[in-house]
């Protein structure tokens, strides 16, 4: 599938944000935790929760989707994940916390996703040892068992699938843990706060330490899917790059903090409740450096489309990649065919904003995509994006919500 994009359109008009990937797949990966019925609602239509569904449906769980609510339960009659699906996704990987938690072992072929970079695990694996759990690896493949015993651990790093797997394998741990330099990204906090609702003894949720009870047994629940920020920085992106305005409703503009800091000089943004609602009539100058870090800081997922949005800006910016190495350079190529001028230097890139004109060219992750899609919209002249694949792992329909805003993006069979 390709996008034909006839950019220079000023996109105008209101859109509700959908469901969150990142949370809507810690959460199916807690679903293993229990065999009860867990329901959860605001769950994306998306291909990466699709595929999820799948590998969690070929291990034995019941899911039923009805709209946006899922319904999961039953138990596991395989702890084995098959490789057909667990390689299509990253997610994949976030079964593995609960799955030693539920049924004392698992065995999970290496997990795929985006082109962005080296995917450790070493950081969920070296906790699970932490826990008094075995883990060898075999070819492509982690296998884990044992019964996970409540440790006080740190996190290297504070990663987001290692503190979700190492939470999950902690709830139902024999005894207490603390877990250190945790993650604290929105979707860890649901994923703790849905635990809770689970039957889970957790303190300190939303801090960088947590502390775990370890209990005999959780129970069903339910619980809302957090609303998506990427996405919600994807639609603003767009009417940043083309001068345009739109409001987005369903949205937490809390979680957007650091991505709205850097709009803010440059346009009109005010949020209401669960509203934002963004104005950007001048062609910004240029928004100074900025560094992807962990949240509450600029997060990676937003730096694709800041590199769209610095091109096609009239100043100088500076952006460094901190986290997957791979996430800089192939967007920069891309954009070099659309006429932008960036500088790529080890993990910096440096961005001489100018106007941008349309172009051939291919996608090799999701957020890129999304960010070749926003300079696309921004470019004179009509542009193709290959690889939309990628592009649908985590949007619905990119290309439907911004026709719905005003673009003109035909969506063609390659
Ligand atoms: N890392 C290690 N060892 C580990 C785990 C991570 O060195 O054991 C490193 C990674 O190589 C990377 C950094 O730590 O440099 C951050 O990785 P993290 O583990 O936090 O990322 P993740 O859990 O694999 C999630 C999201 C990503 C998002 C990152 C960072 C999911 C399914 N994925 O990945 O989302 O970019 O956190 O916020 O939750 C996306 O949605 O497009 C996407 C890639």
């Amino acid at each position: 599938m390709e996008y034909i994009i006839n950019g220079g359109k000023t996109l105008r008009g209101e859109l509700p944000v959908y469901g969150a990937k990142n949370c809507a797949l810690a959460l199916l990966g807690a679903t293993v935790l229990t065999d009860d019925e867990v329901i959860l609602f605001n769950c994306p239509n998306i291909v990466d929760v699709s595929n999820m569904i799948k590998l969690l449906q070929s291990m034995g769980k019941v899911i039923v989707r009805n709209g946006d609510t899922l319904s999961v339960k039953g138990e596991l009659g395989s702890v084995c994940a098959p490789s057909a699906y667990a390689t299509l996704l990253r997610g994949s990987a976030l079964v593995l916390g609960s799955s030693i938690a539920h049924y004392h072992r698992i065995a999970l072929p290496l997990p795929g996703g985006c082109a962005i970079g080296a995917r450790p695990m070493d950081i969920h694996l070296d906790g699970l040892q932490a826990m008094g759990i075995d883990v060898l690896y075999e070819s492509d493949m982690v296998s884990c068992a044992g019964i996970p015993v409540g440790t006080d651990y740190k996190l290297r790093f504070a990663s987001v699938g290692a503190t979700e797997n190492l939470l999950c394998a902690s709830v139902l741990a024999r005894g207490n843990s603390v877990l250190r330099n945790v993650a604290i990204e929105p979707e860890v906090v649901a994923l703790e706060q849905m635990l809770v609702r689970m039957g889970a003894r957790i303190s300190g949720i939303g801090t960088d330490t947590i502390s775990v009870e370890g209990v005999r047994k959780l129970h069903g629940a339910d619980f809302a899917i957090i609303p998506d920020r990427i996405v919600a920085a994807t639609y603003l992106s767009a009417a940043v790059a083309t001068r345009g305005e739109v409001t987005l409703t369903h949205c937490r503009p809390d979680h957007l903090r650091a991505f709205l800091d850097v709009l803010q000089p440059h346009c009109s943004v005010r949020c209401y409740g669960d509203a934002i609602r963004l104005s950007a009539p001048e062609i910004p100058c240029g928004y100074g450096e900025i560094v992807t870090a962990p949240y509450p800081l600029f997060p990676t997922d937003m730096q694709s489309l800041m590199l769209s949005l610095a091109a096609c800006s009239r100043g100088k910016t500076i952006i460094r990649e901190t986290l997957f190495e791979n996430r800089l350079a192939h967007n920069a190529a891309e954009l070099h065919k659309m006429g932008a001028d960036i500088v790529v230097s080890g993990n910096t890139a440096t961005v001489a904003g100018k106007s941008l004109h349309g172009a051939d060219v291919v996608a090799s992750d999701l957020r890129g995509g999304a960010g070749l899609v926003i300079a696309a919209l921004a470019s004179d002249g009509t542009s193709t994006v290959r690889g939309v694949e990628h592009i649908d792992r985590g949007y619905a329909d990119l290309a439907l919500d911004f026709n719905k805003l005003g673009a003109d993006i035909v969506c063609k069979e390659a």
